[in-house]
């Protein structure tokens, strides 16, 4: 037999797979649901998911799309109503400019990311993340075959990443940024003047793209949404990705959308035809219908979520040892809990990490969490704030016993 066929009966899967690492918030979601399922009463708060209910007038217009039959392909970036409604959207809360033919809309803000980065970064291109980061952009990179290149934010500046630090960041291989804002995991939220700073390192080097997710726009508490392609020197190279998993309570829908230079959309389409095509026709209908509803609903869950932040802000205060920033926008809390590690549980093992940390909260607690380590920050634990007020209160109350027993 030959070395690859060898290698082909150990594992038949391939290098890049195998690279990959599994996403870390679905693996604890994973641990937390077995745990239920043997009777454990489990608060999950690993998910990033709202717990509201997509709101009825959007639902009713998915029911409306059924009874009309509309039931078939949709032209792979979209229909028209939608790519129109997202430029009037963009005009409406971001004053930016775009045509249909800017705009894909896609199987989540997920797939909007993929089709981007795989669109853009060729093998052994940089690509800077801002760190802490979302979980797949990593991944995303590496599945491009490109090296990401973390940029930590620091502590006190809340975890976001300066123009200084970017500029010093940069390198001639550098293709493409990456960066929430609001940030899942920080809830960090970039200013007006931020972003003119960090765009105006952009406009140095021509040749780096910048890819701004901005999926929690409107769960932000501290007022303003700024976007980077409000800069005109670079908007150009600027792709923007939204959708309306988190504001409008759609993360079953699946429905997310980018918007970029005509030439950038159309390779994004390519990419996007050869996967998956467009995405569902009833979704699509019923964000038509989400969009055409304005903000009332969003600003609603928004405001249910600030309430839920300072619920748990309180309740943190009250527990030595986690040392929690204030989150500007969407719904997590992300403290420091390095103070743990060392420590010994009652079981005698040692908390060496967060990982460690998370899994025993969800064995002592039954609370799931997500280790930082996936999100680039390997001292801090995410926790999500989207869950009914008590379930918040008794998730912290637990947690606040279980961390005095170490
Ligand atoms: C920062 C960020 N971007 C993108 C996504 C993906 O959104 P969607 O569910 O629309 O694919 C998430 C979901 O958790 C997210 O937190």
């Amino acid at each position: 037999m030959s070395d690859t066929a060898t290698l082909a009966a150990v594992s038949p899967l391939s290098d890049r797979l195998l690279a990959m690492n599994e996403s870390a918030t679905i693996a604890m979601a994973k641990k937390g649901r077995e745990l239920a399922a043997k009777g454990f009463d489990v608060i999950n708060l690993s998910f990033g998911e709202p717990d509201f209910q997509t709101p009825q007038y959007i639902k009713d217009a998915a029911k409306q799309a059924l009874d009309d039959g509309y039931t078939f392909y949709t032209p792979v970036p979209g229909i028209p109503e939608l790519r129109q409604a997202i430029c009037v959207k963009f005009k409406r809360d971001n004053n930016l400019d775009f045509l249909p033919n800017q705009i894909v809309v896609s199987t989540g803000a997920k797939q909007a990311l993929a089709n981007a980065v795989l669109s853009l970064v060729n093998p052994g291109e940089e690509v800077i993340v801002f760190s802490p980061y979302w979980v797949s952009y990593e991944e995303m990179v590496k599945l491009a075959e490109g090296v990401p290149v973390p940029l930590v934010g620091t502590l006190e500046n809340n975890y976001k990443a300066t123009a200084s630090q970017l500029e010093a960041a940069i390198t001639p291989r550098t293709k493409l940024i990456m960066y929430s804002s609001p940030c899942n995991p920080t809830g960090a939220v970039f200013s007006r003047e931020e972003l003119g700073a960090i765009a105006e390192v952009l406009a140095r080097h021509p040749q780096v793209y910048a890819l701004a997710d901005e999926i929690y726009e409107y769960i932000n508490f501290v007022g303003e949404h700024a976007s980077l392609a409000n800069f005109d020197e670079i908007k150009d190279r600027v792709i923007t990705v939204n959708g309306f998993s988190k504001g409008y309570a759609m993360t079953g829908w699946r429905l997310g959308y980018l918007a970029a230079r005509a030439d950038i959309a159309a390779a994004c389409e390519k990419m996007q035809g050869q996967v998956t095509s467009g995405t569902c026709s009833i979704a699509q209908r019923a964000g038509v219908a989400a969009l055409a509803g304005g903000r009332a609903s969003s600003d609603a869950m928004a405001a249910a979520y600030r309430r839920r932040r300072d619920l748990v802000l309180e309740a943190v205060k009250d527990i030595p040892g986690l040392n929690t920033p204030t989150p500007s926008g969407a719904f997590y809390i992300f403290p420091v809990v390095s103070a743990f590690f060392g420590r010994t549980a009652p079981d005698g093992s040692t908390i060496r990490d967060s990982s460690d940390l998370a899994l025993f909260l969800l064995n002592d607690a039954y609370v799931s969490s997500v280790s930082g380590e996936a999100f680039g920050a390997p001292e801090c634990l995410r926790f999500s704030t989207a869950a009914a007020d008590e379930k918040l209160v008794e998730a912290f109350r637990r947690i606040k016993v279980s961390l005095a027993k170490l």
